[in-house]
Parts: structure tokens; sequence; C-alpha cells
């Protein structure tokens, strides 16, 4: 079997046109647009290049963005004075600091001054506790993203054996939460698996839905999947390759080629759940516009 390909990229597009569409539409009515925040520290490549790209799907969309860079060497209190800025700047509905940040921050007590109605990146100990209670407020986007696309694709969650390999704040737990309640894309029986687990191939041998979200470069192996399983791969790393022009490659958390071989479906890296991440920041950044619209109306 080879397994189909989830298209992220696509996926990740339609829901873009569908935002954009919305904004039209609020700004046609005398709506603000949906503006974001962002706050990049330092000179992390990477991050400085996920930022470019979320700027860039924020003024396809439609949406007002404002930017601050500041520098490796700022002071947390200093960060803290911006995000303040954003928090009580009319125009701005979402916030996004992007992660990770200089190694002398703490980085809970700077995304803690994120007021919770702004904090799209959805990790602010108010937006952790609404959403695993099932009241509401901002998910993380990235899992919000797989989830997006597991519905898309038709995958059926209900009863499904998920795993989750991985439990971080961003990815692993958040996922793990959306795919156990009881909603539309959840009601799976989920297991979370991580770098201290025993038996952990026999566990993501019985995933229906593998979700992996551990970090490490190609860690799952044909031997770890279910055949006709459905494979999220959420990881980018980089993997010296002399042969390649940059010296690397980037790669998965699953090791595409040999787990395409068994499984149903999967998502490729690049082009599967990163763009969804971008899309739903976007989503999660009209939502807080749509809700700030609510409580400006007159009663
Ligand atoms: N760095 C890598 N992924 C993310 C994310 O989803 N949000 C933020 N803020 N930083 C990140």
């Amino acid at each position: 079997m080879t397994a189909e390909l989830i298209d992220g990229k696509a996926i990740a597009q339609a829901i873009r046109d569908e935002i954009k569409a919305e904004v039209d539409q609020r700004v046609a009515q005398g709506l603000p647009r949906p503006g974001l925040g962002v706050l990049l520290v330092g000179d992390n490549v990477a991050s400085a290049a996920y930022v470019r790209m979320k700027t860039r799907a924020c003024a396809e969309a439609g949406f007002h963005s404002e930017q601050i860079d500041l520098d490796s060497s700022v002071s947390q209190d200093d960060v803290i004075q911006e995000i303040r800025r954003f928090n009580a700047d009319p125009a701005i509905h979402g916030i996004l600091v992007q992660l990770p940040l200089p190694g002398h921050m703490d980085v809970q007590v700077v995304l803690d001054n994120v007021t919770p109605e702004k904090d799209v990146d959805g990790l602010h100990p108010v937006n952790v506790g609404m959403t695993s209670s099932g009241r509401g407020g901002f998910w993380p986007c990235t899992p919000l993203g797989v989830r997006e696309l597991l519905l898309r694709s038709g995958v059926q969650t209900a009863g499904a054996s998920a795993v989750v390999l991985g439990r971080s704040d961003l990815v692993g737990r958040p996922m793990a939460l959306l795919l156990m309640r009881r909603a539309e894309g959840g009601d799976a029986t989920v297991t979370v698996c991580h770098s201290r687990s025993r038996d952990l191939v026999e566990r993501c041998r019985q995933a229906d839905i593998l979700v992996a979200a551990i970090g490490r470069g190609e860690f799952v192996t044909a031997n770890m999947v279910k055949p006709g399983a459905v494979v999220i791969d959420v990881g980018i790393n980089r993997l010296d390759d002399p042969a390649a022009a940059k010296g690397y490659r980037l790669v998965g958390d699953v090791d595409f080629e040999a787990v395409r071989q068994v499984a149903s479906r999967i998502t490729p890296v690049p082009g599967g759940v990163g763009p969804m991440t971008i899309a739903m920041l976007l989503s999660n950044t009209l939502d807080s516009a749509r809700l700030h619209d609510r409580k400006a109306a007159p009663a």
C-alpha cells in the first residue's frame, strides 16, 4: 500500500480563502479588519522565516498586522512592555510572541502578560483552562490545524484509537485533549506517548491515527505504524546531509518514505501541518475580532 497524501498546503489555502472572504465582508459592513500583533525577539533564522510567512498570510487575508522586532539582548521587562502596548491597542485582536525566546527570559512570565482575550496562541493559563474544560477559549494553532486537516480529509476520529507522540504545551497535550473531547474531530480513545514511555513501538502500532510531535527527525519508523493507519507528522527537523546544497535537509518526525508504504494516509513535510498552523492563527485572530465586535456592539 502507498499512502494517499494529505495536502496541508491546499487545505490551508482553502481556509485562508474562506477567511479572506469573511474579512472582505466585514470591511464592506464597516467592521474593523482583524489585527495581529507579532513580537519577534532575537535573530533565530527559523523564527524570522516563520514570522515572515505569518505576516504575509495576514496581508493576503486582508488583516491588519504589526510586527515588533527586538534585539536578543532586550530585557524581559521591555518585552512585557511591548506586549502591554498590544494588549491596549484596539486595532490588535491577536498577539503572537514567537517562540523560542532568548534563554535569559522566563517564557511563562512573558506569555502570562498577553491578555487572554488576545492570546491567539492559546498558551495563557486562562485559555489552557477554558479549552480543556470545554468552555471556549483559544486552542493552540498547530493542534487545531491537525484537527482541521483530519476533519477536512474525512478521517473518522470518533471511536478511533489515537496515539499522540509528544506532550508539549504547544502541541502534544492540547492535541490529546482535542482528540478526546466530546465534539466533532474528537471522541477518540487517546494515548499519549513520550521519550520516557515503555513499549512505545507497541503502543504506536495500536493507533488508527498517529500524530507525531516528538521533535526528533524520522523517529517514527515503518514498524511503529499499523497497516492502514493515518499518520500526521508535526515535526520539522534539520538532518545533516552533505549532499544537500545547504548541508542539511528538513525532515519530519516520521520516516516518510518507509512509513508511506504502510499507512493509508500521511502528511508530507513540508506541506502538511506547517501551513495549517498559519491558517489557524488567522482563524483564531478572526474569532477574536468577532468576539470583540460583540463586546463593542450597543446593548
Ligand atoms: N514557535 C514554533 N511554533 C510556534 C507557535 O505555534 N507559536 C509561537 N508563538 N511560536 C512558535
